[in-house]
C-alpha cells in the first residue's frame, strides 16, 4: 500500500507533468489527475495533500476549469499554482484580475513571511520563472501575501492554519532554482510527509499487485533487451515466477551481437524466453520499401502477427505485460477533455492489438524513465541495461536510408560496431546520449590504391541530450572521429567516404529517417 502520496489536479498548463517530476524527485507518490475526473480517482490514491497546476484559462471565463469541491472539503493542505492560486482565490472569496500584461519570464522574488514553512531554509530572495495573465489581486479572508515581486505584490500567498497555499510563479521549471525545495517544503513541512517512495518500495509495491493482480494466471511478455521491458519482465517474474513467458523477436534489424547478447543476458535473469527468429520473414516484407514511415507500418504490424502466432503456439496466457511509462499515458489523456487514459500503442513494438484477449498488465504505467532506471538497478540489473541508449523499436530499418537489404544492413551494421567501440573505449559512453552509424543512399568517387572507387557514404551520429526533446551534436575530439572514419572505410567493404553530422535538433532529429 502507498502510504504517503499527492493528488495533483490538472488545469491544462505545458508544465503540469514536471510538477509530478519534483514531487517523485522528493520521494513522494502522485499521481496526475483531470481536474473533472471523477472523485474515484482521487479516492482511490488516498492523497495527503492536493497540488493545483497551472493552466491556460481565466478563471472568469466562461468554461473555466473549477475547483473540484473535494479538494476544499477535505480539509488536506493545498498548494495552487499559477492558475491553480487564482482557483483557490477564487473559491475562496479573494479577487483575481487580468493583470495588464501577461508577465512572462524571470523575476526577482522577495519573501515576506520568513517564517511560513513554505520557504524554510531558502533565502529571502530568489529567481522564479513567471508566465500568467491574470494575478490575485485581493487576498480571500485569512489568507496573507508570503512573497512579492516588482510586477506582483502578491506572488506566494497563504493561510497558515487551513494549509492552503499559492504561488503565482512556476516553481516546477529549471528556471526557478529553489523551486524544487518549495514543492518539498510543502510536501515535508505542511503535508507532513516523510518521503518514502523509493525504488526498493516500489519494487515491493509492484510485486505484490503483480501477484494479487495474476492470481494463478500465466502472463506473456515481448522482450526486446531494452531497459523498459527487461525490467517489467523481471517484476513480473519476481512476482509469479515460471508463469511468466516472454518472446523475443529478432526481426533482423538488430545491432551487430545485439540477439546473442540478449539472449545470454535473459539467461543470466533467470527470464524464461522463447527466440523466434524472423530475420528472413521481415527481411520479406520490407522488400522495395523506401518510405520511412511505410517501414515502421510494416514492421509494427509484422512484430504483431509473430507476436500472436508465437503466443497462440505456447498455449493459453491470461495476461500481457508491457513497459509503457507515465509520459505515454499522460500523453494519451488528455486533461481538458478529462478523456479516460487510453492505452497508446507501445512504440517499441509498433503496437500490439486493441482486441488482444490479454488483460494487460503495466507495472511501470506510472514511472518516468529515470524512475524505471533506478528499480532497474535496484533489481540488480547490469548497468548496460539500465543506462543502454534509446534504439528505435524499427531499429536499424529506419537508419538504412532507402531499401533495407541484407547486404547493407551488413554494412551498416559493421560500421555501427566500429563507432560503438571506439566512443566506448575513450570511455564517452556514459556521456553521449547516443551514438550510431547511418548508411546513406550517397555514393561518391573515391580512390583506393590504384584505382578508383564508387562507393556507399556512412554518416556518424553522435549527440548529447537530457530527455532526446532536443539535442546538440556531441564535440567528440578530432583523433576519436578520424579513428571511427579510417577504421569504416578500412574495415567495412563498400564504404569509401564517413561524414559527421553536426547539427542539432531543433531543426534536425536524432535519427536520420
Ligand atoms: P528523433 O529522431 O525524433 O528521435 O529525434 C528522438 C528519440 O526517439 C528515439 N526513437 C524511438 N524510440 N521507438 C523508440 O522507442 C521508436 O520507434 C523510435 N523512433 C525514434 C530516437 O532514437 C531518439 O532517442
Amino acid at each position: 500500500m502507498i502510504t504517503e502520496a499527492v493528488a495533483i489536479l490538472d488545469f491544462g498548463s505545458q508544465y503540469t507533468q514536471l510538477i509530478a517530476r519534483r514531487v517523485r524527485e522528493a520521494h513522494v507518490y502522485c499521481e496526475l489527475i483531470p481536474w473533472n475526473a471523477p472523485y474515484e480517482q482521487v479516492e482511490r490514491l488516498n492523497p495527503r495533500g492536493f497540488v493545483l497546476s497551472g493552466g491556460p484559462a481565466s478563471v472568469y471565463d466562461e468554461d473555466a476549469p473549477t475547483l473540484p469541491d473535494y479538494v476544499l472539503e477535505s480539509g488536506l493542505p493545498v498548494l495552487g499554482i499559477c492558475y491553480g492560486m487564482q482557483l483557490l482565490a477564487h473559491a475562496l472569496g479573494g479577487k483575481v484580475t487580468p493583470a495588464g500584461e501577461r508577465e512572462y519570464g524571470p523575476a526577482e522574488l522577495s519573501v515576506l513571511a520568513l517564517s511560513s514553512p513554505l520557504f524554510a531554509g531558502l533565502p529571502f530572495s530568489m529567481k522564479v520563472w513567471m508566465s500568467h495573465g491574470d494575478r490575485v489581486e485581493v487576498l480571500p479572508p485569512g489568507f496573507v501575501a508570503l512573497a512579492s515581486t516588482a510586477n506582483s505584490p502578491i506572488a506566494a500567498m497563504g493561510d497558515e492554519v487551513r494549509r492552503l497555499y499559492g504561488l503565482q510563479f512556476h516553481p516546477e521549471v529549471v528556471h526557478t532554482p529553489y523551486g524544487g525545495e518549495i514543492i518539498r517544503n510543502f510536501l515535508y513541512n505542511v503535508c507532513g510527509l516523510k518521503g518514502m517512495w523509493t525504488a526498493a518500495s516500489f519494487v515491493e509495491e509492484a510485486v505484490a499487485r503483480i501477484k494479487e493482480q495474476v492470481g494463478d494466471g500465466r502472463v506473456i511478455c515481448a522482450l526486446s533487451g531494452g531497459v523498459d521491458s527487461t525490467v517489467t519482465a523481471t517484476l513480473v517474474k519476481r512476482a509469479v515466477g515460471e508463469r511468466l513467458t516472454c518472446i523475443f523477436v529478432d526481426h533482423g534489424l538488430l545491432r551487430q551481437g545485439e540477439a546473442e547478447r540478449n539472449l545470454e543476458r535473459f539467461r543470466r535473469l533467470g527470464l524464461n524466453v522463447v527466440f523466434v527468429d524472423a530475420r528472413e520473414r521481415f527481411l520479406q516484407k520490407l522488400r522495395g520499401v523506401i518510405d520511412p514511415e511505410e517501414k515502421r507500418r510494416i514492421i509494427g504490424e509484422e512484430f504483431v502477427r509473430v507476436f500472436e502466432e508465437e503466443a497462440a503456439r505456447l498455449g493459453h496466457f491470461d495476461f500481457l505485460a508491457q513497459g509503457t511509462l507515465y509520459p505515454d499515458v499522460i500523453e494519451s489523456a488528455s486533461a481538458v477533455t478529462g478523456t479516460a487514459p487510453r492505452i497508446k500503442t507501445h512504440h517499441n513494438v509498433g503496437g500490439l492489438p486493441a482486441d488482444m484477449r490479454f488483460q494487460l498488465i503495466e507495472p511501470l504505467r506510472y514511472l518516468f524513465k529515470d524512475e524505471v532506471r533506478q528499480v532497474g538497478l535496484e533489481l540488480g540489473l547490469p548497468e548496460e541495461v539500465v543506462y543502454r541508449q534509446p534504439f528505435p523499436g524499427p531499429a536499424l530499418a529506419v537508419r538504412i536510408i532507402g531499401e533495407v537489404t541484407r547486404e547493407k544492413l551488413e554494412m551498416l551494421r559493421a560500421a555501427d560496431a566500429i563507432v560503438t567501440e571506439e566512443i566506448e573505449r575513450a570511455g564517452l559512453g556514459r556521456r553521449v546520449w547516443q551514438y550510431f552509424a547511418v548508411l546513406t543512399p550517397v555514393r561518391s568517387v573515391g580512390v583506393m590504391g590504384d584505382g578508383r572507387t564508387y562507393e556507399s557514404t556512412v554518416a556518424v551520429r553522435a549527440v548529447t541530450s537530457q530527455d532526446g526533446m532536443t539535442a546538440d551534436w556531441a564535440r567528440l575530439p578530432h583523433d576519436l572521429l578520424a579513428r571511427i572514419g579510417s577504421r569504416i572505410v578500412n574495415e567495412v567493404p563498400g564504404v569509401n567516404r564517413v561524414v559527421y553530422d553536426i547539427t542539432s535538433k531543433p531543426p534536425a532529429t536524432i535519427e536520420w529517417e
